[in-house]
Parts: C-alpha cells; structure tokens; sequence
C-alpha cells in the first residue's frame, strides 16, 4: 500500500469513527493526554499545535493551563475536526482554532509554534521521518515536542485480540490489533533515534502504567466501539461479526474479577524533545 492510500485508510477509519469516538464514558484518552500535558510542561503564553487532536482529549486537558497562550488543533478526519468544533463550544471552550491538517504537510509558517503535542497519533504516519521534519519546520528553536505511543500490549489480554483473528477479512499477527504501533517507535532507543534524525535533541522518554477499568464486559464491548479497534468491527458483515463478538467477549468474560469488573494495562512512553536552534 502507497503512503497516500495508506493515509486515506486512516482518515476513512477516523472519519466514521468520529461521532462516536472517545464517548463511552470510559476515562480512557483523557488519562493519556493529561500526563502528555504534564510531559510538556507548558508556560501560560505558548502557541501549541495539537496534530491528530480526535475529540479534543489534548486540547481540553490543555486549554485551562493556557490563560494567555492559544491552541490550534488539526486532524487528517474532516468529522473529526466538526466533532471537536462543536464539543469545544458545548463545553465553552474558547480561543481554539480547529483545522483539518495532516501532520506530514503542516500548513503552518516555519518557527511559528512554542510547542507541538501528538497523543496517540505519530504510530499511523505512513512517513514518521517526514512527519517529525515537519513538527521541527513550525517549532521554534528550542521548542518543545511532546507526544505519547503506547509501549506494547497487555500480556494477559492477547488472548482477547487474538480472538479477533479468524474472523478478519485479512490476516493479522499476533497481537498487532492489540495496540497501534510503528517499527521506529518500538522501544525507547528506536523512539530517540528517530527523533534526533529529525532535527531534535534532549530526547526524554518515560513509561508509566495505566490501569483502565472497565465496569462491565458490556461497558468493554462499548468502548471497543468508540477507539480505532471500530475500524474491525465494522469491517465484518454482520452474521461474521455476530460470532466475533462470541469468541472475544468470551475472552473479555475470563479477565472479570469477583465484581464483574475488567481492567486492562495500557503501557505508555511520553517523549519530550527540544526543536534543535
Ligand atoms: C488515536 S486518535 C488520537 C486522538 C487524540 N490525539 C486523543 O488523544 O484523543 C488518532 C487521531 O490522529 C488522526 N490522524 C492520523 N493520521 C494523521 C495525520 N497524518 N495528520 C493529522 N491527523 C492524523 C486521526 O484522524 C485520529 O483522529
């Protein structure tokens, strides 16, 4: 598959997914974008560009620490980008400019940004490398990228993505639809290569746990709904997807404790990097 197709495979999962996405209730990107927030470490007066900004889990952690700073917020998703609109006036949230944009063609001026953040987005470029050339293009010298990948899956949950597998229109490795994830991104030495081949130095990487609970198998079922894990759902026609969900809720059912509750582990690395003057 060619960069540009691979890139309309994305914005075609986010597209759909976006009315829908990050709704079920469950803390899930928020947890992520709040420790991304604390990664970056933001003064009250920058310009931030978030790129791939979803429904805005950056932008509203962001928003409150930037009394007199300003966010633009861009996504490749064109519903992504009129969800986020309206959940920002919803919330009366001002002072965010919102743009459909894809963060290989930044359509911003060189140096124009004190800082860019990227939660759970750098895995999907099809040109990582160009990707990070652009962010170092619209960061000022010395400013700041902060982004967020996850580290890898929860081991006692491969059961459950493995589940998945024979009912795929394609085949998938084991594991891979557990977490998106990028070659050049699979461990802390890969991540700070790639980033310094980009034009950034002081490269920090870190890993913390997220424990994310979920009350139910049902509440689990919802929120598979409502992350990029829709995208394989819906690829299924019905009667496919009905044994589907069979077998995976059959595994989700083994995690439950006593109360009927689940809690999956989500590994996360945050990165922080300088735009090198
Ligand atoms: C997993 S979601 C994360 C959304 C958000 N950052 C959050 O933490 O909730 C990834 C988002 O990146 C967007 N995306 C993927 N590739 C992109 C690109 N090349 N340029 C801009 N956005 C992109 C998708 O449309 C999607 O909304």
């Amino acid at each position: 598959m060619g960069n540009e197709q691979a890139k309309a495979r994305i914005a075609g999962v986010f597209a759909a997914a976006a009315p829908s996405y990050d709704q079920s209730g469950v803390p899930f990107f928020a947890v992520f974008a709040k420790a991304l927030v604390d990664t970056l470490a933001p003064a009250p007066d920058w310009h931030v560009v978030d790129v791939g900004s979803g429904r805005g889990a950056v932008v509203f952690a962001l928003a409150p620490h930037l009394p007199t700073g300003r966010i633009t917020a861009i996504d490749l998703a064109a519903p992504m980008v009129q969800a986020l609109r309206a959940d920002l006036e919803a919330r009366g949230v001002t002072g965010v400019d919102v743009q459909v944009g894809d963060v290989e063609a930044l359509n911003f001026d060189d140096g124009s940004a004190d800082a860019v953040t990227a939660s759970m987005v750098l895995f999907f470029l099809p040109d990582l490398d160009g990707g990070l050339r652009q962010i170092r293009r619209v960061l000022k010298p010395g400013g700041v990228l902060a982004f967020s990948v996850f580290a890898g899956p929860d081991p006692a949950w491969i059961p459950v993505y493995d589940a998945f597998v024979p009912y795929l229109p394609a085949p998938v490795r084991s594991g891979d639809l557990s977490r998106p994830s990028h070659q050049d991104l699979s461990s802390p030495d890969d991540i700070r290569q790639v980033v310094e081949a980009a034009g950034f130095s002081g490269v920090e990487v870190s890993e913390v746990n997220h424990d994310i609970r979920f009350e139910s198998v049902e509440q689990w079922h919802a929120w598979s709904w409502s992350i990029g894990l829709r995208g394989v759902w819906a690829g299924m026609d019905e009667p496919v997807r009905e044994q589907a969900r069979a077998a995976v809720l059959d595994e989700v059912q083994r995690l439950a404790q006593a109360d009927g509750s689940i809690v999956e582990r989500f590994a996360v690395r945050y990165v922080r990097a300088l735009a090198a003057s």
